[in-house]
Order: structure tokens, then C-alpha cells, then sequence
């Protein structure tokens, strides 16, 4: 199988071909059917014999060197937070009228995007992918009401414009201003503060992880490098799977420091974990406090040293056997919720992860989540997206903070990590 991306279809053209010629069981990026349709050339499958495209390249030793390499500005910044106490997420993480975009709103129309200190409002946010995650941020963020325009981008720019004007239908039900667009493409979006980029391709039977993970780094590479000219001074929150390695690669096809980008899925992990603690018995589920760190997927860490239930720790209300299931049945929770769909994934608590952690910078609080980012050091890990908590404010993260965890805790942190950081060569190496 060969996954073919924009770039072959470029070098296909320019080659002479009229057509573009793929094999029966080849991935052809959204991307790349752009681009033919940009060039006018179809993509046919089958014969002639598919000429072996140059995507995915073995990555130029530069790009081999980024995975490892530290950001220096992430180093040098050491993300020096004052010690602030610490608390879990909990709490309702996004809801309508709650003062977590509130807070710091004053007024509309004062001074916009981009600098420190929160006006409570800002310019754009743009939502890459208006999948059925993309559609559900760009709700949420409408409904908050703290954004001036929210623009949905998609290789489908029919669903784009569609579903942005259904969520304009309900400006007057949900009392919002927030102008709502679709467009095509992320020059037509114009320049964002924030981006949520969900765009990439959901595992299909028969693809493996690796094969995922190619074709989405395809266009998780592209899309940050064309927002990097857009939207130069963004914070992108990368949604798109495998999380932690496509957040990395956003990172560097981006080239943003590091505190402009960020992974949201500690959020929607924790916020898993606290829905499901509640249903064996810790109370309601906003007044459980947790942190699901590490990777999103099978080495996800949520340290029940750290969680609490109504104010106690959470051990006091839920044996520990409950417990344990809890945390297994959050790590699974995407997989459980692909098994009853049956087609697609989750949409509900990922989209409004996402649009809870850009609401949470808009009001520039300083809150504390659990997130995708380069590590400093910190639980001595350094130079790899992973989750762990991370101080958010209007410039994106603003630093990681060190939770006591029990060894063994740290240990699986550790090793999160480490696999990712194996997956993330695996990409790297031809
Ligand atoms: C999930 C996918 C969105 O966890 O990662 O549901």
C-alpha cells in the first residue's frame, strides 16, 4: 500500500501524466484529491502499473533531527510558572454562562487577539476539519460567545458552509454573535488566533496504526505548514490522531514554539474519567478531580494519588477494584464509543475538549489541564509531546507543572513517553 499525498500528485503532473494512476489498495490523502482537482487531472485506479510516488519520502536527516531536537524557547523558558496551587480538572469544563470565558469579559470590542492579559474576546478561531469533532468545537465555541467569527475549513467546502450555517440558524436559540463561516481552504479562513485542527483520516479495516499515522502526518504536516503563513501568531490545538505524534509533527511543520502547540486529549480523557467514576458511585461527575496523562491511547496514566471525589480522595468513596476498571474503561473509552457507532468515532466529549481548552486560553486564567505537550524536563522527560498538566493562558501554554506522583505512576508516565518517542522515529525513519 502507498499513500499518496499532494506531492506525488505534483510530481505525477509534472511528469507528464494526464492522470494520475494509483494501485487498488493505495491511500489517496483529501489532500492530494484537492491538488488533482486543482490541476485538473483525475486520479484512476489501476493500470498503468502505479508509479511508486515519493510520498511519504524518507523525511530529509533535518526532519529526522526535529523529533529529538529541544525547542529552545520551550527550554530556555523552562515554562518558569510560580508555584500556584494545583488543582485537578473538575468542574463542569465547558458550560454556557459559566465563568470560564466570562470572567474576564467585560466588554466587547476592546483591544483584540494576540496580547497578554485577556480581554475575554477574541478576533477568529478556525476549526480545520469539519468533521463531525470540528462541527461540535465550532458549536461550543459559538455558543460561549466570545469569538467573533469561528470559520470551519474543509476539503468539502459544501459541508463546511453547510453545517456553518445551520449553527448560524441557532444564533437567536443559544444567544450568540459569533459570526459563523465554511470555506474550502485555510487562506480562505483568513488569520486565526486560535486553530483547532482536527483534519485527518480516521483508521479504516485493514489500515494499520502505522499506515494512520503516515497519512495523517501528510496532512497534519501540510495544514500547519500553510497555517504557519496564515497565521502566524496562532495557538494550534491539535485533535487529530495518533494525538501525541501528530501534535509533535504540527509542531515541527508548524515551526511554533512549542507553547503554541498543544494536544487536546488529557482533557477529553479526564473528563471520561470523571463521567465514569460517577456512574460506579464518586458522586457527580464534576465534582470528581483527576488527571489522565501520558499517551492518548494505551499508555495512558491517570495517578489515583491525585484524584478526588467531592473534595476527599476518591479512594475513600470507590473501592479500589471499581477503580481500576474506571481508569481501564477511560483508556478504552474512544474504542467503546467506535464499538456502538460502528461507523465513525467520538464526536460529543472530543469537540468540546477541544473548544474547553481554547475557551480556557481566550479568558486567560492560567487553569491547569492535563495536555499534549514538549516536555521540559519535568518528571524527567524532555523533548517529546506527552500529556502532562499544563498551565494554559492567552499565548498558548505557559508551563508544565509537576504533580507528586507515587513511583510507580512516574514510572508510567516514563514509558508513555518512551513509546512515543519510538513511534515518532518509526515515522521519522524511511
Ligand atoms: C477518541 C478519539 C477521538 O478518543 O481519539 O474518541
Amino acid at each position: 500500500m502507498t499513500v499518496w499525498g499532494a506531492a506525488a500528485v505534483d510530481e505525477a503532473v509534472a511528469g507528464g501524466a494526464g492522470a494520475v494512476h494509483v494501485g487498488a489498495r493505495d491511500v489517496v490523502t483529501p489532500l492530494a484529491r484537492e491538488r488533482a482537482r486543482e490541476l485538473g487531472v483525475e486520479i484512476v485506479v489501476g493500470s498503468p502499473a502505479p508509479v511508486p510516488p515519493t510520498v511519504p519520502a524518507p523525511p530529509p536527516a533535518t526532519a529526522v533531527r526535529h523529533w529529538t531536537l529541544p525547542d529552545p524557547a520551550a527550554v530556555s523558558a523552562r515554562l518558569g510558572s510560580a508555584p500556584r496551587p494545583v488543582r485537578p480538572p473538575s468542574g463542569a469544563l465547558y458550560r454556557r454562562g459559566a465563568p470560564v470565558a466570562r470572567a474576564t469579559a467585560p466588554a466587547r470590542g476592546r483591544a483584540r487577539g494576540g496580547g497578554a492579559g485577556g480581554t475575554g474576546r477574541v478576533d477568529r478561531v478556525v476549526v480545520v476539519g469539519a468533521g463531525n469533532v470540528g462541527m461540535i468545537a465550532a458549536m461550543r465555541l459559538a455558543d460561549a460567545d466570545v469569538v467573533d467569527e469561528v470559520v470551519l475549513v474543509d476539503i468539502d467546502e459544501g459541508r463546511a458552509a453547510g453545517i456553518a450555517l445551520d449553527l448560524t440558524h441557532t444564533a437567536a436559540l443559544s444567544g450568540f454573535t459569533t459570526r459563523v463561516r465554511g470555506v474550502g481552504t485555510v487562506e480562505e479562513a483568513g488569520r486565526a488566533d486560535y486553530v483547532v485542527l482536527t483534519a485527518g483520516r480516521p483508521r479504516t479495516p485493514g489500515m494499520s496504526r502505522s499506515d494512520l499515522i503516515a497519512t495523517n502526518a501528510e496532512i497534519v504536516g501540510d495544514v500547519a505548514s500553510r497555517l504557519a503563513r496564515t497565521s502566524p501568531d496562532a495557538v494550534i490545538v491539535v485533535v487529530t490522531n495518533p494525538l501525541d505524534e501528530m501534535t509533535q509533527h504540527a509542531w515541527v511543520s508548524s515551526g511554533f514554539p512549542s507553547q503554541r502547540v498543544v494536544g487536546m486529549a488529557g482533557v477529553l480523557d479526564t473528563a471520561r474519567f470523571q463521567a465514569l467514576a460517577s456512574l460506579v458511585g464518586a458522586g457527580p461527575a464534576d465534582g470528581v478531580a483527576a488527571w489522565a496523562l501520558g499517551s492518548h491511547g494505551e499508555e495512558m496514566v491517570i495517578p489515583l494519588s491525585q484524584a478526588t471525589a467531592g473534595g476527599r480522595p476518591i479512594l475513600e468513596r470507590v473501592g479500589p477494584a471499581d477503580l481500576d476498571a474506571t481508569v481501564d474503561r477511560a483508556r478504552g473509552s474512544g474504542a467503546e464509543v467506535v464499538g456502538l457507532l460502528r461507523s465513525g468515532s467520538a464526536f460529543m466529549a472530543p469537540g468540546t475538549s477541544a473548544a474547553r481548552m481554547v475557551l480556557s486560553m481566550v479568558a486567560d486564567r492560567g487553569e491547569v489541564v492535563p495536555a499534549a505537550v514538549l516536555a521540559d524536563g519535568s518528571y524527567g522527560i524532555r523533548d517529546v509531546y506527552v500529556g502532562l498538566p499544563a498551565r494554559l493562558g492567552r499565548r498558548g501554554v505557559q508551563g508544565i507543572v509537576e504533580l507528586d506522583l507515587r513511583p510507580a505512576e512516574l514510572a508510567a508516565l516514563r514509558e508513555a513517553a518512551n513509546r512515543i518517542r519510538e513511534r515518532l522515529g518509526a515515522l521519522a525513519r524511511p
